[in-house]
């Protein structure tokens, strides 16, 4: 387990999960995770960041190669969440550093996670705009408030062109590859909408507020704390993306979410994709029995429109259908245009339980919910074919405007 150098005495010293899958409620890629960590050497040698409590052990194996622990003067907690700072007492009992650097709600985090375990810690709140020198290399830190917790900073050298950038621009990959122009790019796309989508989504006006800050910046490198590093060119890309999926400007694509006991609901979700696509709005069906709830939110960074379907069960909605409702909920993406739909043996209270929540939600319903007692026949699935109809109407309009 060798230290990569990214820059001229600038190391990355991540480890590589490849078997973490659930990340903060989320299901990441298939893969795993990779947890990044740097090291600079110079007068005062820096580590910026470190790893989950367990995986200490591999960053100090990286580290090893090119800088004896005990060598380590500073580090630099951009992030306080544990999958960044877990190893951070393993990593302070083994470097014994003059100083460790974080924002002041980092500060606070800290001792929240640590305690007396901290006492002794000679740790020195940041502010926005100060910098330390090292040497030869400068660091100069910026908050970056509830992007996506309230202790996030990045910190920036100005002499490598070097953002470290924390959470922001990271990816839930695993692999061999450490830059972003190393693997195919569909996929790195679509790894880093699924990650923006899943964790950053709801702090979107705090990103768009953040990205002026970094566009100051003269960056020839993103270093970010998970997946791969952005480089040259790929830069501005990763700026551009950010951007676009903070403003979350209407996509002509839909979601179609369900979950069926016997096939009746799953025949009207299929009726309602053939509405929307056959108008002109493609449309991802996902079943919630057979996908994990992320993958929604993943659907949604390409789409503004949600159809919602559940069978009544117990004169509510299925369970899984409200779980993934309640997550998707949460993470606030704009869904401009909502259908709800939902087959009933005997009350049939769920189509319009989900027609309240998606208006709640801040969707227009273009039109009334499609309730279907039994098996759907065929005008029923003429209903929901014209409930897809409608809703591609309405979201071509909003987009078109
Ligand atoms: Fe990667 Fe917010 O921790």
């Amino acid at each position: 387990m060798k230290a990569l150098e990214i820059a001229k005495d600038t190391y990355w010293l991540g480890v590589v999960d490849y078997d973490h899958r659930d990340f903060h409620g989320y299901s990441q890629s298939p893969e795993g995770t990779t947890y990044n960590a740097y090291l600079i050497k110079d007068e005062k040698n820096c580590l910026i960041d470190t790893v989950p409590a367990g995986m200490g052990k591999g960053l100090l194996c990286r580290m090893a190669h090119v800088l004896e622990p005990e060598k380590v003067d500073y580090i630099v907690c951009n992030h306080m969440e544990l999958d960044h700072e877990g190893a951070l007492a393993e990593i302070v009992a083994a470097c014994k550093p003059e100083k460790i650097f974080c924002s002041a709600m980092g500060l606070k985090s800290m001792e929240g996670y640590y305690g007396k375990q901290m006492k002794d810690w000679p740790v020195q709140a940041v502010k926005s705009g100060e910098s330390i020198s090292l040497g030869n290399h400068t660091l100069v830190f910026q908050e970056t408030r509830m992007l996506h917790w309230p202790d996030s900073m990045v910190t920036y050298c100005p002499e490598t062109k070097i953002l470290f950038s924390q959470d922001a621009f990271g990816q839930n990959i695993a692999s061999s590859e450490r830059y972003t122009d190393e693997v195919d790019h569909g996929d790195l796309v679509h790894r880093v909408k699924e990650y923006y989508f899943n964790i950053v989504l709801p702090y979107s006006a705090q990103v768009l507020k953040t990205l002026p800050v970094v566009g100051q910046l003269d960056i020839q490198l993103i270093a970010p704390d998970h997946g791969l590093m952005w480089r040259g060119d790929a830069v501005a890309e990763a700026v551009s993306l950010y951007k676009e999926m903070a403003e979350q400007k209407p996509r002509k694509r839909a979601v179609v979410l369900y979950d069926t006991m016997w096939s009746s609901t799953q025949r009207l979700a299929y009726a309602v994709g053939s509405g929307l696509e056959e108008n002109g709005v493609p449309a991802t069906l996902i079943s919630a029995k057979k996908n994990h709830h992320s993958a929604v939110m993943t659907a949604l960074a390409d789409a503004s429109a949600l159809a919602v379907g559940s069978p009544t069960h117990n004169n509510t909605v299925l369970p899984l259908i409200m779980s993934t409702l309640t997550y998707v909920k949460g993470l606030r993406p704009k869904i401009l245009v909502g259908g709800a739909f939902g087959s009933y043996g005997w009350s049939g209270e769920s189509p319009k339980i989900l027609q309240e929540y998606l208006q709640n939600m801040g969707a227009e319903m273009p039109a009334e919910a499609v309730r279907v007692q039994w098996r759907p026949k065929h005008e029923d699935l003429l209903k929901a074919h014209e409930l897809g109809k409608a809703m591609a109407e309405a979201l071509k309009a909003k987009c078109d405007a």
